[in-house]
């Protein structure tokens, strides 16, 4: 996945997965299967991007943009890695194209952030992104939380589900070590 290159014109922007105040985060263990841990991400992010439409102060914004990118790149990798090749084997028969929909959903949201990235947060651009932002997660969420999730949660063994967020808890712990 390459967040940036989505939006022609941030093609060479880079990011960095460090925390504004400069620490690293920490290690996460789990007993959590893929789908909690997932649904957990989705929460987070929602009240960040409240936040986000709610603050005034630039240098506030600024810390909860960057989090939200940060948030958002690392959630996606799961997505993409751990838990759609498991979705995508439930979902062979019957030309499902489920999946097309969201990793398209996935594209919207990563070419918002990155225009913003461009913007200055006092921008009334800005503003109307970060707002554009908050409806597009929150649609976005609840239709992966209705059409993936739940039927992953129907289909899928508990142990399998639990097997997954070993995985995607690997993940997510490699990328902030
Ligand atoms: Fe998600």
């Amino acid at each position: 996945m390459d967040f940036w290159h989505c939006c022609p014109r941030t093609a060479n922007a880079t990011m960095t997965s460090t925390s504004l105040d400069g620490k690293k985060k920490s290690a996460m263990t789990t007993d959590l299967d893929v789908i909690q841990i997932l649904e957990r991400d989705h929460r987070r992010m929602d009240q960040l991007a409240e936040q986000l439409d709610s603050v005034t102060d630039t240098g506030e914004i600024r810390r909860l943009y960057v989090q939200i990118v940060d948030e958002l790149l690392a959630h996606e990798a799961v997505e993409q890695e751990v838990l759609f090749p498991a979705f995508r084997a439930l979902s062979e028969v019957g030309g499902d194209n489920t999946l097309d929909k969201r990793m398209g959903e996935h594209e919207e949201l990563n070419c918002l952030l990155a225009e913003m990235r461009e913007l200055d947060p006092n921008e009334f651009a800005f503003i109307k992104r970060g707002s554009a932002l908050l409806q597009e997660m929150e649609s976005h969420f609840a239709r992966e939380e209705e059409s993936v999730f739940a039927r992953m949660r129907a289909e899928i063994p508990l142990e399998e589900l639990l097997a997954l967020g070993h995985r995607a808890m690997a993940m997510k712990n490699a990328s902030t070590i």
